[in-house]
């Protein structure tokens, strides 16, 4: 079994970045909720406590039992984390005279201590708390501090216990690495063995072992997770995988046939669907862009549905469902967070179809996918794609969709994106596409007036999609853009650049 690093989650805003750190050494890490904690079994090296927008003098603040792991596996506290340590086994923490945000430098007491060998005498750490450790529990050992803190890191050495002020995680933290390395490598012993090929190595045999000679179908849509995961399973289990791309009709120019050619030279297994008529008339009259979200899906669902009873026998249901999908995060105020829009994803089917569901890609980040999609030998044009959303150009047209503006809207689309990679920017944007706006304006061609639509143009920098900023893309390379759309693009007479970020705007329009 896999070394692991096991990370409870107490609500920090930071928790996912202490797991990427963690595998950023080769090395797999797990978030689980603090109150959903696992067994501690003999593949889980080390324990990392998350930091907390609790208090732990707070009546609410969570309260862990750590009894089956404090002493038994290492153990490393970050923030409230190593504050929980010390306010339950015997210390005082007190609210901060002063609240501690951002850069600070701390001052390592014993430059042999396991967890801080190595960092620079100075180090500069990235602090965000308003509490301080006053005092230690008596077997607790001050190992830093910094000019206001006092206790900043602390050891319980013969239980290979360890408490951080501040989070490691952070690149500000400059010794952040260095001190993860320490713990999870040199106290917690884990092997640096999880790599992109001991991955796909270990993912093909597990799932040869679960799915023996049973049949999988799963929806492809282009896009690098559900790529990823067909090759995976295909390695697996070569022709009893039988993918399944449907064109909505919402797609960018082209392609349909251009993907359906790329996924034959990979050799899959793939059936294209042209649906598109489905769609277009489900869409028929709607303008709302929940209604619209919502018919699509409908239409994909029962397209996919009538496809997949074609498969005989096929007991799985394939899906590229990436980590940040399924890691529970916990909730700070308690309710359910609210839904800014129904995503659809190809693989969101419901229950009657009765199908088991596989996953190969249900533990791995969004760049780990890519890693693994090129030690699988996925061409860099596939794994490098922008995100595009399942409801497609559907959720780029405002107002009703209707055949002749999406043949419009992937005109321009497709000038956008090809002019940005003639420019050599398509790989430093995250995302970028274009959507057609429900108003006519006023232009003059020639002589002669006109009264055409507008279009604007959206293009994002983002690690994850949750955050982004409009990109600032060079003037020049946005007049050529612009011109070019308004002269070759039939119908089109302004085009806009949207300079919104998100939040408060998101990334799609709809
Ligand atoms: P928003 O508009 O919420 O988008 O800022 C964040 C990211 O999600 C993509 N997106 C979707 N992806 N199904 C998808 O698979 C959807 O229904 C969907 N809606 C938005 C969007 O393109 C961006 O990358």
């Amino acid at each position: 079994m896999q070394d692991t690093i096991l990370i409870l989650d107490f609500g920090s805003q930071y928790t996912q970045l202490i797991a990427r750190r963690v595998r950023e050494l080769n090395v797999y890490s797990e978030i689980h909720p603090w109150d959903k904690c696992p067994e501690i079994t003999s593949n889980i090296k080390g324990v990392i406590l998350s930091g907390s927008p609790f208090s732990v003098r707070d009546e609410k603040a969570p309260k862990i039992d750590l009894s089956k792991i404090k002493g038994k596996v290492p153990l490393l506290g970050v923030c409230f984390g190593a504050q929980y340590m010390a306010h339950n086994f015997g210390g005082e923490v007190a609210a901060s005279d002063t609240r501690e945000y951002g850069r600070a430098n701390i001052v390592s007491h014993n430059s042999e201590n396991d967890l801080l060998k190595g960092i620079g005498e100075q180090s500069q750490v990235w602090m965000s708390h308003g509490d301080s450790i006053k005092t230690l529990p008596s077997n607790f050992d001050v190992i830093a501090s910094t000019a206001d803190v006092k206790n900043a890191a602390y050891s319980v050495q013969e239980e290979k216990t360890y408490g951080i002020q501040f989070h490691p995680e952070v690149y500000h933290s400059t010794d952040g690495a260095t001190i993860i390395f320490n713990f999870v490598v040199s106290i917690a012993g884990c092997l640096q063995d999880w790599t992109p090929d001991a991955f796909v190595d270990s993912t093909v045999d597990a799932l040869k072992e679960q799915l023996g000679d049973d049949r999988v179908i799963l929806g492809l849509s282009g896009g690098v997770d559900s790529t990823v995961a067909a090759t995976l399973l295909h390695h697996a289990i070569g022709s009893n995988l039988h993918c399944i791309f449907v064109n909505n009709g919402l797609l960018r120019k082209n392609e349909y046939a251009e993907v359906l050619e790329s996924y034959k030279g990979m050799g899959l297994n793939v059936k294209g669907v042209d649906a598109s008529e489905l769609f277009y008339s489900a869409l028929k009259g709607l303008t709302d862009p929940e209604e619209k979200r919502k018919a699509i899906g409908k239409v994909f669902v029962d397209v996919f549905d009538e496809e997949s009873k074609l498969v005989e026998n096929a007991k799985w249901l394939g899906q590229g469902t990436i980590y940040p999908d399924v890691i529970e995060s916990v909730s700070v105020t308690g309710g359910p967070s609210q839904t800014i829009k129904s995503h659809h994803n190809v693989g969101g089917l419901p229950d009657y179809m009765k199908l088991k569901v596989v996953e190969p890609l249900k533990s791995l980040f969004k760049d780990e996918v890519r890693r693994v999609g090129k030690s699988l030998g996925i061409s860099p044009a596939i794994l490098g794609r922008h995100p595009f959303p399942g409801p497609g150009l559907g959720i780029r047209i405002l107002g009703e969709v209707t055949p002749d503006k999406v043949a419009i809207l992937q005109e321009v689309d497709a000038v956008f994106i090809g002019e940005l990679k003639s420019a050599g920017l398509y790989d430093e944007v995250w995302q970028a596409g274009a959507i057609f706006l429900p108003v006519n304006t006023v232009g003059v061609m020639g002589d002669e007036r006109t009264y055409e639509n507008a279009v604007a143009l959206r293009a994002v920098t983002s690690t994850d999609g949750m955050t982004a900023d409009w990109c600032h893309l060079p003037y020049e390379v946005l007049g050529k853009i612009s011109n070019k759309i308004i002269n070759q693009v039939k119908g089109i007479n302004r085009v806009t650049y949207d300079i919104s970020s998100k939040p408060p705007a998101t990334i799609e329009w709809e």
